[in-house]
């Protein structure tokens, strides 16, 4: 079943593998696209997975969380990016941009050291920095800046895009009752941190039509000791966003202050594996659009199992093809195991020149 195909609306995959979205450091200093960010996700295209899901791709200068991520804030990022979709195409692939803005969790060095902009002043532990909360006329504009992001990414020739709702970045932020602290149109209930989220889902619609994939990753569970989302909270945003046209959900989890964040170490066991997979098993059950599971997947049996076990439609892998971006066809040809340990080193990228697998010493 791993290697059957799958449509996403019209989009046509050749196998239910996804690269999930994976910063890769390899943008020049301003967001543009370079030869070695072509060359990076040539290899990934060129490895046999059925779905490329970039980078995030930030929407607005105010949400950079990382050095050398790719933007699309203006028309001028469009050609570097055609590029690159261009290159992935050549080689196969399909590719859908993810899009973010950064919230609370950007380095205020990023943005001229202005404090980082979120919902309410709730302090980041990780970063050491309470942000400024938002006022509603920054709100819109956030909120435009998401529309004409995707609205460039399909210029741009990319087949769809992602909105990045997971991991305790801005939209994240609004959903979770931690971060979202306001009491006006946009938090104070859950139905109220959902409209910052429906806005940009409407934006995004008005501007590429109704027939462009649209997804969203977003989290199972917040993971924090104070709150914040949890997966009956996160199932009932879900049905919404089914409603609202979102054409698939990616399970992920956590935020940089989580007990347990996205990327979980020592992965080594089958048993450790697709640590999201009770939330996609709920959502499975409750949703028609398509679930992909994201989440220490390494094993080509596990991958299997869960499809074939109805717990998701797509699984989706990120350190696994930092180390092996061939890895697809590996899996194809006989390969049962990634030789991935999840060991976290690629997650030092503040330290590294760029995001790649310190294990293989190049
Ligand atoms: C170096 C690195 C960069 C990442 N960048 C992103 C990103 O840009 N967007 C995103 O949604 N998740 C990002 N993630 C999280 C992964 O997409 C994924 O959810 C997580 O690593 C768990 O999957 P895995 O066990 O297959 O690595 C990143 C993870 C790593 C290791």
């Amino acid at each position: 079943m791993l290697f059957d195909t799958f449509f996403l609306r019209d989009l046509k995959l050749k196998n239910r593998l996804v690269r999930s979205a994976t910063y890769e450091k390899r943008a020049d200093e301003r967001g543009f696209v370079t030869d070695a960010l072509i060359e990076f996700y040539e290899a990934i295209a060129w490895g046999g997975v059925g779905l490329i899901i970039t980078g995030n791709v930030v929407v607005h200068p105010s949400g950079l969380s990382v050095e050398r991520a790719m933007c699309i804030y203006d028309d001028v990022y469009v050609s570097g990016l055609r590029r690159l979709a261009y290159a992935i195409h050549r080689f196969d692939g399909k590719v859908i941009m993810q899009l973010v803005h950064g919230g609370r969790q950007c380095y205020p060095e990023l943005l001229g050291d202005n404090p980082p902009i979120a919902p309410s002043e709730v302090y980041e532990p990780l970063l050491k920095v309470t942000p400024r909360a938002m006022t509603e006329q920054e709100i819109w504009e956030v909120i435009g800046a998401f529309g004409s992001a995707a609205k460039r990414a399909q210029a741009a020739g990319f087949d769809g895009v992602q909105i990045h709702g997971a991991h305790g970045y801005l939209i994240s932020e609004f959903l979770s009752s931690h971060t979202n602290r306001r009491d006006d149109y946009w938090g104070g209930d859950e139905e109220r941190r959902f409209h910052f989220l429906q806005e940009v889902v409407k934006a995004i619609r008005e501007r590429v039509g109704t027939e462009y994939p649209v997804l969203i990753k977003m989290n199972s569970d917040d993971f924090l000791q104070s709150g914040g989302l949890h997966p009956q909270e996160s199932l009932s945003i879900a049905k919404k966003l089914q409603e609202l046209g979102i054409d698939a959900i990616e399970v992920s989890g956590g935020m940089y202050e989580s007990d347990l964040r996205a990327a979980r170490e020592n992965i080594l066991k089958p048993e450790d594996e697709a640590y999201f997979k009770e939330t996609a098993v709920m959502f499975k059950k409750e949703l028609t659009i398509p679930v992909i599971l994201v989440g220490g997947i390494r094993s080509k049996a596990v991958a299997e199992g869960l499809l074939t076990g109805g717990c998701a439609d797509l699984v989706s892998l990120s350190r696994a093809l930092i180390r092996e971006p061939d890895l697809p066809d590996k899996f194809r040809d006989g390969k049962e195991k990634a030789d991935c340990i999840s060991c976290n080193g690629c997650m030092r990228f503040k330290k590294l020149d760029m995001v790649r697998c310190v294990q293989i010493q190049d």
